[in-house]
C-alpha cells in the first residue's frame, strides 16, 4: 500500500498591513463593526498570485529538503490566476526551476483541500512528490468602494510538499462537495468584481463546512472527540466557531489567522497550517480536520494523522 504525507509547509503575505481604521476612512464602516461580525482586524494586500504561491512554495520545499527538480506535479489552487491564458502554475513551476506538470485547479475556497486529496490520489497512482500550492490576489477583483466585500478579503499563499510514503499514510479520510445551486450568492463574472450575498453564503457555509466534515470524519472511522486540532477556512470567525459547535469540537482545537490576514481564499488553509507548525500547534500522531468552503458553493475536508513537521 501507498500512501502520502505532508513533508513541508510554506507561507507568504505581501508586506503591506490594511487595518480596519484605513478601511473606515474610504467607506462607511468601522472597526467594531467589522471585528464583531467577522474576526478581522486587518489583512495584507499587494503582489501577484504567482509571488506568492513561488515565495509560499520555496519555504515549503527548502523545509521538506525537495529539490523542485525532484517534483512529478505542481498543483496551485487559486481563484486569481495572474492571466486567464495560461494557467499560473506553469510559470511558478518555471520559477521554483520543477520539470514536471502543473496544473491551475479553481474551487474557491476549498481549493487546496481538493488539491491535497488529488495530490494523494495521484502518489497512489504512482507520483512519489508533488507541490501542493494555494495563492490569490483577492484584491485585484474587488471593489474598494464595496463594503460588503472589500472588508472581508485579502492576498497571500501557502503550499505543502506532499510525499509517498510505505504504509497507509497519514491522509485518513476526506470528503469533497459542491452544490452549484448556491452559486448564486458569491461569484465574479469575467472581468468583474466579487459580488457576494453575506447572510446566505453564511447560512450555506456552516453546513456546508459541518457536513463535509462529518463525512470525512466518518470515511476515517473517527469522531469529533478524536479530533485534535482543526484547520479551517478562514472567512470569518462566527462561521468557525459555528461550524465547531455543530461538530462537538471545542472551538480552541481551531487555529486561527484571519484576525491578521483577512480571506485569502485558497491561501488561507495551507497559510494556517503552516502557521500551525510554526506556533508548535502540531504534535506527532495529532488528528488534524482540514476544512473549507467557498463559492461554486464548494467544500472539501480532510482527515490526517499528522506526521510531518512539529517545528517551523
Ligand atoms: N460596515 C458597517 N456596516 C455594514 C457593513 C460594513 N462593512 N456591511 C454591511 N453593513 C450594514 C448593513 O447595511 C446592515 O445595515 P441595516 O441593518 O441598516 O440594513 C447591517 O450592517 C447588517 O448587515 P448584514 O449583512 O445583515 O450583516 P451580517 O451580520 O450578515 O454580516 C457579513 C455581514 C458579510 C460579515 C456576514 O454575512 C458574513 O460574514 N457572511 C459570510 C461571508 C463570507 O464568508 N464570504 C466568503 C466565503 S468564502
Amino acid at each position: 500500500m501507498r500512501g502520502s504525507r505532508i513533508t513541508g509547509t510554506g507561507g507568504r503575505l505581501p508586506d503591506k498591513v490594511v487595518t480596519n481604521h484605513d478601511l473606515a476612512t474610504r467607506m462607511d464602516t468601522d472597526d467594531e463593526w467589522i471585528r464583531s461580525r467577522t474576526g478581522i482586524e486587518e489583512r495584507r494586500i499587494g503582489g501577484t498570485t504567482t509571488e506568492h504561491a513561488v515565495e509560499a512554495s520555496r519555504l515549503a520545499l527548502e523545509r521538506a529538503g525537495v529539490d523542485a527538480a525532484d517534483l512529478d506535479l505542481v498543483i496551485l489552487a487559486t481563484t486569481t490566476p495572474d492571466r486567464a491564458v495560461p494557467g499560473t502554475s506553469p510559470g511558478v513551476a518555471l520559477a521554483l526551476g520543477a520539470r514536471c506538470g502543473a496544473i491551475d485547479i479553481n474551487a474557491a475556497c476549498s481549493g487546496w483541500v481538493y488539491g491535497l486529496v488529488m495530490a494523494h490520489a495521484m502518489i497512489g497512482s504512482g507520483m512519489e512528490r508533488i507541490l501542493v500550492a494555494g495563492a490569490e490576489t483577492l484584491s485585484r477583483i474587488t471593489d474598494w468602494e464595496d463594503r460588503t466585500t472589500a472588508i472581508l478579503v485579502a492576498d497571500g499563499g501557502g503550499a505543502a510538499v506532499v510525499e509517498a510514503t510505505d504504509g497507509p499514510g497519514d491522509l485518513l479520510g476526506w470528503d469533497l462537495a459542491a452544490d452549484g445551486d448556491t452559486e448564486k450568492y458569491l461569484f465574479a463574472e469575467m472581468g468583474g468584481y466579487l459580488e457576494m450575498n453575506g447572510k446566505e453564503v453564511f447560512r450555506h457555509a456552516v453546513s456546508l463546512m459541518a457536513d463535509s466534515s462529518e463525512r470525512a470524519l466518518a470515511q476515517a472511522g473517527l469522531s469529533a472527540d478524536d479530533v485534535d486540532v482543526v484547520i479551517p477556512h478562514q472567512a470569518n470567525i462566527r462561521i468557525i466557531e459555528a461550524c465547531c459547535k455543530r461538530l462537538g469540537v471545542p472551538p480552541e482545537k481551531a487555529v486561527i489567522t484571519l484576525h491578521f490576514m483577512g480571506n485569502t481564499s485558497a491561501a488561507t488553509v495551507p497559510f494556517t497550517l503552516d502557521h500551525a507548525v510554526a506556533e508548535g500547534r502540531l504534535s506527532d500522531g495529532d488528528v488534524i480536520l482540514f476544512s473549507g468552503f467557498g463559492a461554486g458553493m464548494t467544500a472539501a475536508s480532510a482527515v490526517m494523522r499528522w506526521s510531518g513537521p512539529t517545528t517551523g
